[in-house]
């Protein structure tokens, strides 16, 4: 069998997190690595015995399938490159920093017959497949309560720069807001309120969502709130039921109003599992090798864009989006 050859553009965090499991698929070879800083490019080169390309177009050229794991505002450029020279593209969060270019991916990616995923690997992790089983088999949601805070914009040292990022919002939270759609459907309308304190751009978000199925939300986020765990938490209000999530660890439910709760604990799981790194991995070679459609598309990243932009709009003029 010949196997699918991968590159990796960006040898860092995440890039040597897709390595690492990829490394350990039978189907593929890591074929090429590139990163504008020759030590992490030739650290993560030998640790999974591929050659160091000298710039990403060479990766593209010798590879069948190219990571891109560089930080944000390089990442629509990088995959309307892969895409257009016909490479299957598995593309980190946030797809596109900006809806312009978001557009411009979805209208290469809709050319191509190659796959495109996006890394929004929390769809993945078990904690949310388990959630979304009990919200589609046995539990009707009315109304939840989300947060994604970080820590800090301190490292890598980038995040705390929005020319880079594109902001926090495209940085963390663009996660929780695949996740609601994942979770509760397409969004109608959001009103955002947010503020600045640590940081020189707005580090602070209150959003108020509505979903097309009736449900509605509240989402929280902040880029200064200390690693305080949970720093990630969904909470579902059903019938007489809560479901709660803490960060990807555990999920805890109750059926009726006896006071039992039921909890389904991820704690001895690999992070990369426990995380949903492994599965989205495992379902982009899927894709490419079994001909199927994957799983989160360039339009889920293009939602997730739109999501972002609304909340900055919806800060700077005081109104609600409504889509
Ligand atoms: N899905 C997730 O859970 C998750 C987790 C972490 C990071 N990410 C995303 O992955 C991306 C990378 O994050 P990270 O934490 O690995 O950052 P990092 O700083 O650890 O690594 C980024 C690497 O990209 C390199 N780089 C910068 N510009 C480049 C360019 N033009 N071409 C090639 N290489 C370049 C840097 O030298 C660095 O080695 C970001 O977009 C981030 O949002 C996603």
């Amino acid at each position: 069998m010949t196997k699918l050859k991968i590159g990796i553009v960006g040898a860092g965090y995440i890039g040597g997190v897709h390595a690492r499991i990829l490394a350990r698929d039978e189907r593929v070879v890591i074929a090429a690595v590139h990163d504008v800083a020759p030590e992490p490019a030739r650290r993560l080169a030998d640790m999974c015995g591929a050659r160091i390309a000298h710039s990403a177009q060479e990766v593209i050229e010798s590879c069948d399938a190219v990571y891109i794991a560089t930080p944000n505002t390089k990442h629509a450029e990088l995959a309307i490159a892969a895409v257009q020279a016909g490479k299957h593209v598995f593309c980190e969060k946030p797809m596109a920093t900006s809806l312009t270019e978001a557009q411009a991916v979805v209208e290469a990616a809709g050319k191509s017959d190659a796959v495109f995923q996006v890394g929004h690997n929390r769809r993945f992790a078990p904690v949310y497949t388990a959630l979304k089983r009990l919200l589609t088999e046995s539990h009707q949601p009315h109304s939840a309560h989300v947060k994604m805070n970080r820590g800090e914009l301190l490292h890598p040292e980038w995040v705390g720069d929005s020319k880079i990022t594109g902001g926090f919002l495209y940085e963390t939270t663009i996660h929780m807001f695949d996740m609601m759609r994942f979770l509760f459907g397409e969004v109608t309308m959001l009103q955002a309120l947010g503020s600045s304190h640590e940081y020189p751009e707005t580090d602070d978000f209150s959003i108020l969502l509505q979903f097309a199925g009736g449900m509605h939300a509240t989402f929280a986020s902040s880029a200064d709130a200390s690693w305080l765990f949970p720093y990630e938490r969904v909470e579902v209000f059903c019938h007489h039921s809560t479901i709660t999530t803490r960060e990807m660890e555990s999920l805890v439910y109750n059926q009726a109003l006896d006071g039992r709760n039921i909890e389904q604990s991820m704690h001895q799981l690999a992070k990369e599992e426990k995380w949903g790194y492994l599965q989205e991995d495992q379902s982009f070679v899927d894709s490419i090798t079994r001909g199927l459609p994957p799983a989160v598309t360039a339009e889920d990243g293009y939602k997730s864009v739109e999501l972002v932009e609304s909340c900055y709009r919806s800060i700077s003029t005081s109104e609600a989006v409504k889509f």
